[in-house]
């Protein structure tokens, strides 16, 4: 994510951004760290331990799952689930656990993507891929540990039991074979096919990355008991963000740094993959992405100044460059 400088010069552009935007702007790196260290505190407190010989989860599970989940990311899942939900009208803090099981869903999709039957890369998080620093085996039950655990740590922690079972329904929803897995399995069916259409491609992007940029919202949004018109106005905002962050890590494999990345550029058109500057061209990428950022600010207009932080964030995303 770009420095503090940069946004505000950044969204001068952009109709739907006011002098307050720009205040909420200011605020949002001290935001993101401060939501950033509470994430990191709060799964290590969910993982299972390494270092006790009588728990029932296996050490080597436990290391793999802390290797992948604690290991970097931007996090930026959770900081939606808290976002929401403060723009909601709740502490942040009572997302906390949905926050977390998104980040666990998250991050087991990304160590299956990695796998060699997928993406096969050797790179994530500035790291060795988890199958190259444990081993294939240990990698698919470390994501599949992470996947259930998410699910756990929802109907454990998250109150009431209502909500609970809301944020199940809506993670479940967005990671399963409708959401982020049935995304996956059309993203890898269309390697190397030469029929795509935008349109086609479009459908693809927003279930393996749009679905799961959705769900923090709305998890936030439940758990603060959200109004209609809140969940309408985030799950437009997030439809757009969501798609527009995709279109953003396409670019970022054309054109992108390896070691700011953490993770290996130019592989999409070695894989054979359908994307955003495949399509359109870099700019014409860039373009669609500031369109769907300003459909996004505009998406929260009715939050009026409680979207702020929301907004900030919008527009920061598509400046960055990890
Ligand atoms: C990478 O997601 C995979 C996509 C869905 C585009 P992120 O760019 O959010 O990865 P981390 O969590 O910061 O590592
Ligand atoms: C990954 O998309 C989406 C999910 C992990 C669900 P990519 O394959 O483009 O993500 P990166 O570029 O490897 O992070
Ligand atoms: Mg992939
Ligand atoms: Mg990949
Ligand atoms: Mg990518």
């Amino acid at each position: 994510m770009h420095d503090r400088a940069g946004a505000r010069t950044a969204h001068r552009n952009l109709p739907h951004m006011t002098r307050s935007h720009e205040l909420a702007t200011a605020e949002l790196a001290d935001f993101l760290r401060d939501a950033r260290r509470r994430v990191d505190e709060a799964l290590d407190r969910f993982l299972p331990p390494t270092d006790d010989p009588k728990a029932p989860c296996p050490p080597r599970l436990a290391e793999a799952m802390r290797y992948s989940l604690l290991g970097g990311g931007k996090r930026l899942r959770p900081i939606l689930a808290l976002m929401a939900a403060e723009a909601c009208g709740a502490d942040p803090v009572e997302a906390l656990p949905a926050a977390c099981a998104v980040e666990m869903v998250h991050t087991y999709s990304l160590i299956h993507d990695d796998l060699p039957a997928m993406d096969d890369d050797d790179l994530r998080r500035g790291r060795p891929t988890c199958h190259k620093a444990f081993d294939e085996a240990t990698a698919i039950l470390a994501g599949d540990g992470l996947l259930t655990l998410a699910f756990e740590v929802i109907v454990r922690y998250t109150r009431p039991p209502d909500a609970a079972a809301n944020c199940v329904r809506i993670l479940a929803e967005a990671a399963g074979p409708e959401g982020m897995v049935g995304g996956q399995m059309a993203d890898l069916h269309a390697e190397g096919r030469t029929d795509g259409t935008v349109a086609a491609l479009e459908a693809i992007h927003r279930r393996k990355t749009g679905a799961l940029l959705c769900a923090p919202l709305r998890m936030g949004a439940a758990v603060a008991g959200a109004a209609e018109w809140q969940v309408k106005a985030l799950d437009d905002y997030g439809r757009a963000v969501g798609l527009a962050f995709q279109i953003i890590d396409d670019l970022l494999d054309v054109q992108g740094d390896e070691a700011k990345l953490g993770k290996r550029v130019q592989k999409d058109s070695d894989l054979g993959k359908w994307t955003y500057p495949g399509f359109l061209g870099i700019e014409g990428s860039r373009l669609k992405a500031r369109q769907l950022a300003d459909e996004a600010l505009a998406a929260l207009g009715p939050f009026g100044d409680r979207g702020g932080r929301l907004k900030a964030l919008a527009w920061d995303l598509l400046e960055r460059d990890r």
